[in-house]
């Protein structure tokens, strides 16, 4: 399929791009079962990362599969591809210098795996938003675990389809023991030690 094709490079690079923004650009990955809390806690350190001046994109499961991927459902297959898509997506992102905060259930090891190949090794943090079934069926703000139970939705993540926990991941959250404002504040921590928001001459 890329047979024919020519690579052209451009004369601006993505160095220069980071120059531009004044920081590195890099994938924030959250990864966790549907109504963990992906979506609260990426919201949040959006705005907190945008109030320090930092230039962030936050792409969403549930928004993402609302337009490019409206033609994905959940069988493995889908979510493999949902993954690559938003993956090469989130590729781009960080070629223009921006940072990505993106929340997927993406619920198979070697998907996020292959995000993680297709960047930098320092340009990927996974962050497992950890939290139990019984307080997500408790919390269950979309409805979905009820009519997943209830055999109202197939291949439903963590109760008819599977959901492979990170093998080693830069950040765990629970957000069954961690307030969101704990959560929001772990990450941050962890991007200032690591020297991700270290301003870039
Ligand atoms: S992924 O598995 O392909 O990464 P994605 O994050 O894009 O999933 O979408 C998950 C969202 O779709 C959930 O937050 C939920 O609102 C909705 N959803 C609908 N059906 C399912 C399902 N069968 N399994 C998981 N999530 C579902």
């Amino acid at each position: 399929m890329t047979s024919n094709l020519y690579w052209h490079n451009q004369d601006v690079s993505k160095r220069e791009r980071q120059l531009l923004h004044g920081h590195k650009s890099f994938i924030i990955w959250f990864t966790g079962l549907s109504g963990s809390g992906k979506s609260t806690i990426a919201n949040r350190l959006n705005r907190s990362l945008y109030e320090e001046s930092i230039s962030t994109y936050l792409l969403d499961g549930d928004n993402i599969r609302m337009g490019i991927n409206n033609d994905l459902g959940f069988e493995q297959k889908d979510r493999e591809e949902n993954i690559r898509r938003v993956g090469e997506a989130a590729k781009l992102f960080v070629d223009a210098g921006v940072v990505v905060l993106a929340t997927f259930v993406s619920p198979y090891v070697r998907d996020r795996q292959f995000v993680r190949n297709l960047v930098g090794n320092d340009e990927f943090i996974e962050v497992y938003v950890e939290c139990d079934m019984e307080t997500l069926i408790k919390r269950d703000p979309k409805g979905l675990y009820e009519k997943a139970l209830n055999g109202k939705i197939n291949n439903f993540t963590g109760i008819t389809d599977p959901y492979e926990q990170p093998v080693n991941p830069e950040v765990i959250l629970d957000t069954s023991k961690i307030p969101l404002n704990e959560c929001v504040k772990h990450i941050e921590e962890y991007l200032y030690k690591k020297g991700y928001l270290s301003e870039i001459k």
